[in-house]
């Protein structure tokens, strides 16, 4: 079985330019894994690739996997699939995040903070994508047996201001998987599955914090609208707030990181025509 990439610090640092491109780029597993810490040099501008560097076990896969149904997940292999599709999750967003280091100006102490911002989110994806393989590998699974889809990552070229990063990513796919961590979460403990149920409390609890993080940038950007106006605006289109709400949507959860009450307010009442984003 292949050794999985340590998640570790690394106090060499290296230019935030050369370590977002060897993770974006880089085509294996040790690359998405690096962990120097980074030296903000100055801004070097940067084309977004048709796709990130992967290759081998980790190439996309066009294949369509079906996500097991809920009643299943006690079963070994049902589970891994699962596992599998959350980990590809947290690959994406380390890739995206690293796009987003690397595609966005940094020429003020602004710009700065938000992108130390990104750069420590990155850290803790890094930190799920190890707990998730992991737990396959303790299942007898590898990361790459089951096909990976690029759906996150085909959105990103969508995303030319940090506003609609912070739109997409924390307010809407990250929101998203506050429920979905907390539903599989609650579905492994009643299987008695305690190890993987407390890996997705973990992510849970950051992934608070990184929807917190696109919060207080919004915030700080709306200028006169709201924050639910501002938010609509940002968004790309044919995403909508629906996408934000996962399995089990729980406002107070979300309330958690948004700290705006009208904004759930809004979210929770919002509907559109767009089934396939009618999950609960
Ligand atoms: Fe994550
Ligand atoms: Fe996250």
């Amino acid at each position: 079985m292949e050794t999985l990439p340590k998640h570790s610090e690394n106090s060499d640092k290296i230019s935030y330019f050369d370590f977002s491109r060897e993770i974006l780029l880089g085509n294996n597993l040790e690359a998405k894994f690096l962990a120097n810490s980074v030296d903000w040099s100055e801004y070097k501008t940067f084309e977004l690739p048709h796709k990130p560097g992967r290759s081998g076990r980790i190439s996309f896969s066009s294949e369509r996997m079906k996500f097991p149904k809920a009643v299943h997940l006690n079963e070994n292999d049902m589970k891994a699939m699962a596992l599998h599709s959350f980990a590809n999750h947290e690959l994406l967003a380390i890739e995206m995040m690293a796009a987003a280091l690397l595609v966005y100006p940094h020429s003020s102490e602004e710009h700065l903070r938000f992108k130390r911002g990104i750069f420590s989110a990155l850290r803790d994806e890094q930190k799920h994508l190890s707990l998730y393989i992991g737990r396959l590998n303790e299942l007898g699974y590898e990361f790459g047996d089951f096909p990976l889809n690029d759906f996150f990552w085909r959105q990103m070229e969508k995303l030319k201001t940090p506003a609609q990063y912070t739109a997409m990513m924390s307010l809407t796919f990250e929101a998203a998987n506050l429920d979905f961590a907390q539903h599989y979460a609650e579905i492994f403990r009643n299987f008695g599955d305690h190890t993987t149920a407390s890996i997705l409390d973990t992510v849970l609890e950051d992934e608070i914090t990184h929807v917190a993080f696109g919060a207080y940038w919004m915030k700080k950007w709306r200028a006169d609208k709201t924050l639910w106006e501002y938010y609509l605006q940002s968004l790309p289109w044919p995403l909508t707030p629906a996408r934000s709400r996962g399995i089990g949507f729980d406002p107070v959860l979300h309330e958690r990181a948004m700290n705006d009450a009208q904004f759930m307010e809004e979210l929770k009442n919002y509907d559109d025509d767009f089934k396939i984003t009618k999950r609960s």
